[in-house]
């Protein structure tokens, strides 16, 4: 019989690679999703997996919905990805990503418990775990988030570690370090510059509005990073592992590739802070800017991941640097705003 696997969160960026690679592999794929869930993402998702998904009603919220769906499934394997995954927004809504994301985790894992104990559960934990611990981060460095995001998913790191040492739960945290891709939200860095640089070489924007510059990302491209996910299930025994690309740009490096792969070369009035514009070597027009409305109350300055670990017991290793990832969401958004 095929391996079932139930996806949390299959909406969004991760899910829909998850899914898709699943599916592959033969596995029967449950998802779940909500009444709020755009009707975009239940479109793409219904069609990227040809209709074969099983997707059903659910919230992290609430955990009625969380059991009638495990009991419907039995999944051998569980992948929650769900959250609220946006940092800045958690300073806005701090008690509702706490909700979803921490105490939403635990609800999933004591249902797991209950119904399905022999099912593997992977739990999207993040480098934002490491807030301000110094470069490179390993599964050994000390933890320091430094946003509500980072705290609440802090709780469910230490609830799946718990579950684990007290059940026997094969339960893992894959300590992801930022990954993106064409299905990234655009209101994550990566893809609003992409698809402004893009705007903007079309004639369809004038300026970019960005907030803090100097900090550091090790980045990522999701469609390596799930298959991850799936080595950790695999794996003989349950462990948190950190998966990253070893390789940190920052904000900067990301504005000029991008905007260099859309066609325009751009250069720094080479102020900082708030003053800091780029301007087009073309026309000298300003089409990066400013706005403080972008900075956050606390920031995590450099994440640089040491996924020696995971090269190690996994044999995982990323196949798209930056450079090649900057380029193909480019490419990406470049055919959809001309088709638009
Ligand atoms: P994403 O695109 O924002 O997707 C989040 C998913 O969670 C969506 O499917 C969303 O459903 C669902 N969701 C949100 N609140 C929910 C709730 N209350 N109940 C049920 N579902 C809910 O995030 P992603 O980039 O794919 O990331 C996947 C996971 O990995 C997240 O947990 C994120 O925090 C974590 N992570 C991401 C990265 C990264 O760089 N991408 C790195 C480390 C960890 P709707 O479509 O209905 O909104
Ligand atoms: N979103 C955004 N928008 N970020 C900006 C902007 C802007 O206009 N201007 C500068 N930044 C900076 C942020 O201050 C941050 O330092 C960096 O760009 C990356 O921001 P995001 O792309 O929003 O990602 P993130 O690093 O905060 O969080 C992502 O990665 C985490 C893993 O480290 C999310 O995917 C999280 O869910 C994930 O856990």
């Amino acid at each position: 019989m095929n391996k079932r696997a139930l996806i949390t969160g299959i909406t969004g960026q991760d899910g829909s690679y998850l899914a898709e690679y699943l599916l592959k592999l033969g596995y029967d794929v449950w998802g779940v999703i909500r009444r709020s869930s755009n009707a975009r993402g239940l479109q793409f998702i219904e069609t990227i997996t040809d209709g074969k998904a099983h997707l059903r009603y659910g919230d992290m919220t609430d955990p009625a919905s969380l059991t009638r769906i495990l009991k419907e499934c039995t999944p051998d394997e569980v992948y929650n990805l769900a959250a609220q995954s946006h940092v800045k927004i958690s300073f806005d809504i701090p008690e509702y990503t706490s909700d979803v994301n921490a105490t939403g985790t635990l609800k999933l894992l004591e249902a797991v418990r209950d119904i399905v104990p022999a099912a593997r559960f992977y739990q999207a934990s993040t480098s934002e775990l490491f807030g301000s611990s110094p470069p490179p981060q390993d599964e050994n460095s000390p933890m320091h988030p430094r946003s509500p995001y980072g705290v609440a998913k802090l709780s469910a790191y230490w609830s799946v570690i718990n579950m684990r040492e007290s059940y026997r739960l094969f339960a893992c945290n894959g300590i992801l370090f930022n990954h993106e891709s064409e299905r990234r939200g655009e209101n994550f860095v990566t893809r609003k510059v992409t698809k402004a640089a893009v705007r903007i070489k079309l004639g369809k924007q004038d300026c970019l509005m960005l907030g803090n510059l100097d900090s550091e990302r090790d980045w990522g491209y999701a469609d390596d990073y799930i298959k991850a996910m799936h080595l950790m299930l695999q794996a003989p025994i349950p462990a948190d592992y950190v998966i990253a690309t070893g390789e940190t740009h920052s904000i900067r490096d990301l504005v000029r590739l991008a905007f260099e792969a859309a066609g325009l070369s751009v250069r720094s009035n080479g102020e900082s802070g708030l003053r800091e514009t780029y301007v087009r070597g073309d026309t000298g027009a300003v089409v990066v800017s400013i706005d403080p409305r972008f900075y956050r109350p606390a920031e995590v300055d450099k994440l640089c991941g040491n996924a020696a670990k995971a090269h190690r017991e996994l044999g995982w290793r990323p196949a798209v640097d930056f450079a090649h990832l900057v380029k193909l969401m480019v490419a990406y958004d470049l055919k959809e705003e001309t088709e638009r």
